[in-house]
């Protein structure tokens, strides 16, 4: 998946700090980052909703280091940024349904555990920043494709959460002299992307329950449309606004999907005839904060950091159905 890099710099005499890198998007990055020789890989990781295992091939590697530490605790940041040179910030607590349930939790994490990284870096003279913000953050906008500059008003904490982080980012890349991207992810899925638990997204959810000739409850009637993104144009989004140059590194903002959309019915549809089940969905309440209709216009990400997504959501599903029957 990661065999041709995205970047053309020399990354064997570079070390990276990845925070959630034991989480799905965190531990591609990683994947990554070893395939093309980088000097060293630190990961900052509390394991609140990613996994050891994720990071299993590079647990004895000298040149990797995992710090089982919390973003929310500062000096766990500090000793994590000691001599990196570019930090990848994915740690979070996604879900928009366990920010509505605990919010200060998310709040935590999400937004004050951005800050301390956002400190830490700047005080370890980090190159560049970047890191994961949403497209949660377009909220009740009903304009369709979503551009950067038009936003709507936020619909979760979760979404709020996401949207401090674009402002502080903004605000410290300007303030303390420091470069910081977001990248708005949209719908991100493929292998390591947890199946379980209250909270797991949609397409693993869906295709552990089709795998086992169950019905997929889907939310409302289905109808409601995503921007999947298969986590190697997440990883290659990453890497080139990363090493971008005569780039605006203040805390400017990239949609980073497909530019497609589909619907859930029709997700459940291609994942039947991928499986080979015919297992029909059920359908129960919508929920509260979640958008209708999403789908990015990635112009932006493709024209400022030659982002240009490879993998399409047929595609990434064959990846993603492979990582299951490993699993
Ligand atoms: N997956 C998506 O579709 C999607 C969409 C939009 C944004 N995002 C964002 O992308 C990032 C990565 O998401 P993911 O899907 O890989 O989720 P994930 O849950 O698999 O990964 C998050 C990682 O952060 C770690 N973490 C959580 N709280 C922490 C803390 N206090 N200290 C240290 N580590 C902590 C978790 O243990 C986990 O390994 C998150 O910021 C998320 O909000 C994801």
């Amino acid at each position: 998946m990661y065999t041709n890099p995205f970047h053309s710099i020399n990354i064997s005499d570079k070390t990276f700090l990845v925070t959630g890198g034991a989480g799905f998007i965190g531990s591609n990055i990683v994947e990554y980052l070893f395939l093309h020789h980088a000097k060293k890989v630190i990961v900052l990781d509390n394991l609140s909703t990613g996994f050891i295992e994720n990071l299993q091939p590079f647990l004895s590697r000298a040149d990797f280091n995992f710090i089982n530490g919390d973003i929310c605790n500062i000096d766990d940041c500090n000793k994590a940024c000691q001599g990196v040179d570019y930090v990848f910030h994915q740690a979070a607590l996604g879900s928009v349904p366990r920010s509505i349930k605990n919010p200060i939790a998310t709040h935590n994490v999400n937004a004050t555990g951005f800050l301390n990284v956002l400190l830490a870096a700047r005080d370890a003279n980090v190159k560049r920043v970047v890191y994961a913000s949403s497209s949660s953050v377009y909220g009740d906008s009903k304009i369709l494709p979503k551009v950067e500059h038009q936003l709507g008003k936020q619909l979760s904490p979760y979404a709020v959460s996401k949207m401090t982080n674009e402002l502080y980012g903004e605000i410290f890349a300007k303030t303390y002299s420091m470069e910081i991207i977001g990248l708005r992810y949209f719908n991100i899925f493929g292998p390591r992307q947890n199946p379980q638990g209250e909270y797991a997204a949609a397409i693993p959810l869906f295709i552990s329950a089709l795998r086992q000739n169950q019905a997929p409850a889907l939310n409302g009637d289905g109808e409601q449309t995503r921007d999947f993104t298969f986590v190697a144009n997440a990883v290659q989004a990453n890497v080139k606004a990363m090493f971008a140059e005569n780039i605006n590194t203040k805390g400017d903002v990239f949609n980073i999907a497909v530019g497609e959309r589909i619907s859930l019915n029709q997700l459940v549809q291609v994942l039947k005839e991928l499986i080979g089940t015919t297992v029909e969905p059920t359908y129960r309440d919508e929920r509260p904060g979640d958008i209708r209709d999403s789908l990015a216009d990635i112009t932006k990400a493709q024209t400022i950091l030659n982002y240009q997504p490879q993998i399409k959501i047929k595609e990434g599903l064959k990846y993603t159905l492979e990582w299951f029957k490993k699993i």
